[in-house]
């Protein structure tokens, strides 16, 4: 497995242009299966995460051609026929939201047998939510041996679907499936990330009658088939979030390019009462370090737009060094706080509280040590960290950074971080989200 060696204390110069976000890529190319036309995807990142799912897209019959055009890497998905309609363990479990391949396999076919997923170092994470829904849509769903069989052999019909709380994978997954669902659907307490307004609006494109997106309610008028269209990503809100507080952290001036500022609103909001100096325009947001040590300040993981417990470990590794106590509250996941004894092998100090609380008391300098990544965002906390830590960091178990992050030596050694990939000789066999 590879590792990622960093020598801290240079501060960042330069641009960084943020990808197309990862959340968004994988659910446009499951809904890519409602169409038996070409979806041809732009703004694609390169992920280890969007090439497990074009693995399993070509078992269902879907010819996958990438290229490289204008508006970066273009993915060209084709499923002219679903060839079978099964997603196997080994695949899903690799990538939990490959479960959501299951909606829109029910909504073209009829049936469907996908696995669980399982549960993953962030929390449990369970998927009834995803299944209320597609009964809710009249599936009939059976449970055996770790698969999902769902059934609608007449099609799905259009329902009123209140989620008891809001879940952006249930959102996503329900919303896919009732565009091919005979009548109205309305969803109500539906999530409002900004990936679930790209997904309406690329299934609109694709001749779908979806309003109210990026609302609490979504209307779907079920149309009998869709078409193929072009569909450029929307940016990596998370990717753009973690490079700024990568500047704050190393210091310097960077400037993020194709990035809607908009869509990290409330992280900018708390870096600058952290002191950091920030400057916005129309695709680009600029940060800088400003003099002197950054303030304590709380945050509290909340469903867009507040703010994102995707971008928390990397907000908690900005205040290791902060000036006061700050508290880090994670709402969202039960178990997303497997980055702070990573963070403490670093010399910070963090005391994990009941109740999904963390105390961060800054400390005046970070050393560098090995530490593990645990998933995706906790690798890019330990990487942030890294780039202000004295001395070598080593972070172990960066497959998980290959998951969400394109290029990430590439784009911070362009703005002088020393950082280098290490090549391991050991196969990536196991991972789990
Ligand atoms: C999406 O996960 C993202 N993943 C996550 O990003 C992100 O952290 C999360 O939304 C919240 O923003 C993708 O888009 C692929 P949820 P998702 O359903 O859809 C519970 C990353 O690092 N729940 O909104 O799985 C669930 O356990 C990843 O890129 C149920 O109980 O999140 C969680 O506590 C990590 N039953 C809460 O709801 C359900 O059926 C919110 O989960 C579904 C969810």
């Amino acid at each position: 497995m590879d590792r990622i060696a960093l020598e801290g204390g240079t501060p960042l110069h330069g641009d960084i242009p943020v990808s197309g976000a990862k959340n968004s890529a994988i659910k446009l190319m499951a809904a890519s299966l409602l169409t038996s036309e070409p979806v041809r995807l732009t703004n694609m990142p390169r992920l280890a995460d969007t090439r497990l799912l074009g693995r399993l897209l070509q078992r269902f019959g879907t010819s996958i051609t990438e290229s490289i055009g204008d508006d970066g890497q273009e993915t060209l998905l084709h499923t002219p026929e679903i060839t079978s309609a099964f997603a196997p363990y080994d695949l899903v479990r690799q990538m939990r939201a490959s479960f959501n391949v299951l909606g829109p396999l029910l909504a073209r076919t009829g049936h469907a047998k996908v696995s669980l997923p399982g549960g993953c170092t962030i929390g449990a994470r369970p998927v009834d939510l995803h299944l209320k829904a597609l009964e809710a849509l009249g599936a009939h769903i059976d449970m055996h041996e770790g698969y999902v069989f769902a059934q609608a052999p007449r099609g799905l019909k259009g329902a009123e679907i209140e989620f008891p709380f809001v879940s952006v994978g249930a959102t996503e997954h329900a919303l896919m499936a009732a565009t091919l669902a005979h009548g109205t659907t309305v969803f109500h307490n539906a999530a409002c990330e900004p990936e679930i307004v790209d997904l309406a609006e690329c299934l609109n494109a694709m001749g779908a009658k979806v309003s109210g997106a990026g609302t609490p309610t979504i209307t779907v008028e079920g149309v009998a088939a869709l078409k193929g269209t072009d569909w450029s990503v929307i940016c990596d809100r998370i990717e753009a979030g973690t490079y700024a507080l990568a500047a704050a952290m190393a210091g310097g001036e960077v400037r993020l390019t194709k990035v809607r500022p908009e869509l990290i609103g409330i992280l900018l909001d708390k870096m600058r009462q952290a002191g950091c100096e920030i400057t916005t325009g129309d695709n680009t947001v600029t940060i800088k370090r400003g003099p002197g040590r950054l303030k304590a300040v709380d945050i509290t993981t909340e469903v867009y737009p507040g703010f994102a417990t995707d971008l928390q470990a990397q907000f908690m590794a900005l205040m290791t060094l902060a000036d006061g106590e700050s508290t880090v509250r994670e709402t969202i996941f039960e178990n997303r706080f497997m980055h702070v004894p990573e963070l403490s092998r670093l010399g910070a100090s963090i005391a994990v509280q009941t109740g999904g609380e963390a105390k961060v008391t800054g400390v005046d300098e970070l050393r560098g040590a090995q530490v593990m990544a645990t998933d995706l965002r906790a690798s890019a906390c330990l990487i942030i960290a890294g780039l202000a830590a004295k001395g070598e960091t080593i972070v172990n178990r960066v497959y998980h950074l290959d998951r969400g992050f394109e290029n990430l030596e590439g784009k911070l050694s362009a703005c002088g971080a020393k950082i280098r990939r290490i090549k391991g000789d050991t196969p990536v066999e196991e991972i789990d989200e």
